[in-house]
């Protein structure tokens, strides 16, 4: 095969043109349009005061999204799973205990990584679309006794938020360090991460945050940054002279060793990689935009965004997944009726209406929708558009739905709200 077409012409194709969608899959969702426009503001070099400036900014400015005193709180670079490799990969050494809670994809995702990263690995698991009692986890913890206890907040793949306002407190006590993954509920549900005592949490842009994905938010305290800071192995060639390697087990991943990347984003600005600039300005626009609408109108605006659609749903005699107590606000579950090519409605979703929903994985795997309404794309207008084009699809495979209905639902909801 020839990369050159035989004339020896370059092959060039088009230049990028993506047809407009409404993303309202699970994530990635479309992005603010201030935070794509900061995406196109010139590059800074790294240490130009400036560029420094913008990452002290970005620590303020998540600290308050994550409501978190955390001074060590910065971005690492690359998709959710960056942030949560980063925080595992130097919490956790060899041969330590890390329990795991599964109830859902996301879960196996902690559960698989800290195993990489050679922990000891116990986990619990509950049906998917439920999510665990608190006294359930607290029992595992007690008997288990890990150093880390390592939960998804809200895992997409299932649509289930678990509550952890609980677990935190007893885990301090207890010794145990708590990691959370909130990829899918930062920005969207209510996190508290001082209040709650989560030693460790990180999340990814591209979900309630409506940035693109390729930056990952963490928050640590300084529980964690001692455990961490006993690995701490400057890379020869800028280790500054006289500095020993800490005692610890040197960290197995160079570029998700938080010591080094605390080098980097504190004062003493040791260069690890090269910050990743236009994602910096991105997140940083996130950041602004979520809380200069106010975390908890952000919420609000989330719940009610769910309930609306749901509604109309339900008027269509959809079934929603799961235990309606643990629902996500920013990601819905719909059963895909008996009889109904579920493939096949997103398709013509997709190219008919420009709206992208999402599928689902293993067991769910052709059973359920997965609806997202995070971020940009919470809005009245999404879910009357996916609402009017899920009800074309589904009558297209002759499913009985008695027109205007979901919409006429979804608008009695904002009107008692009003
Ligand atoms: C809860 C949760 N954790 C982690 C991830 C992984 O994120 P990424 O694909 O950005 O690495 C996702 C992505 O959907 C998620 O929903």
């Amino acid at each position: 095969m020839s990369n050159t077409p035989g004339d020896g012409a370059p092959i060039l194709f088009e230049s990028l043109d993506p047809p407009p969608r409404l993303l309202m899959g699970p994530g990635p969702v479309d992005v603010y349009p201030q935070v794509l426009r900061v995406m196109t503001t010139p590059m800074l070099g790294q240490f130009d005061p400036r560029f420094t400036n913008y990452m002290n900014e970005v620590m303020v400015l998540y600290r308050q999204v994550f409501r978190t005193l955390n001074r060590w709180t910065l971005l690492v670079d690359g998709s959710a799973r960056a942030g949560i490799e980063a925080c595992l990969a130097s919490m956790v050494t060899p041969g330590d205990k890390v329990l795991v809670p599964i109830f859902g994809r996301f879960g196996y995702l902690l559960k698989e990584i800290a195993a990489r990263y050679d922990a000891r690995v116990e986990s619990i698991e509950t049906e998917w679309g439920s999510v665990f009692e608190t006294d359930r986890i607290v029992d595992a913890v007690r008997k288990h006794k890990p150093k880390v206890l390592a939960m998804v907040h809200g895992d997409t793949s299932t649509t289930m938020v678990q509550p952890l306002d609980e677990i935190g407190r007893y885990c301090r006590d207890a010794g145990v360090l708590v990691y959370v993954d909130a990829t899918a509920t930062l920005g969207g549900h209510p996190l508290e991460v001082d209040a709650w005592q989560l030693d460790a949490v990180s999340a990814g842009l591209q979900k309630c945050l409506s940035g693109p994905p390729g930056s990952a938010p963490i928050t640590f305290n300084d529980r964690v940054a001692e455990v961490v800071n006993v690995r701490k192995h400057i890379e020869l060639g800028i280790r500054p002279q006289g500095v020993p390697d800490g005692p610890g087990d040197r960290i197995r991943s160079n570029y998700f060793d938080l010591p080094m990347l605390m080098d980097y984003w504190s004062p003493a600005r040791l260069n690890h990689h090269t910050e990743a600039t236009s994602m910096l300005y991105a997140a940083r626009e996130c950041a602004r935009v979520v809380l200069a609408e106010g975390l908890e109108e952000g919420f609000h605006r989330h719940a009610i965004t769910s309930r609306a659609l749901r509604a109309g749903l339900e008027a269509m005699d959809l079934k929603l997944y799961g235990d309606p107590s643990a629902r996500m606000v920013s990601v819905t579950g719909v059963m895909i009726p008996e009889g109904i090519d579920g493939d096949r409605l997103r398709a013509e979703m997709l190219e008919d209406f420009g709206i992208e929903i999402g599928t689902s994985f293993g067991p769910l795997h052709g059973k359920i929708w997965r609806l997202g309404t995070m971020g940009y794309v919470c809005r009245r207008s999404s879910v009357f558009r996916c609402l009017t084009a899920m009800e074309a699809t589904l009558r297209r495979q002759h499913y009985i739905t008695p027109a205007g209905a979901a919409v006429e639902a979804a608008y009695a909801v904002y009107e008692e709200l009003d």
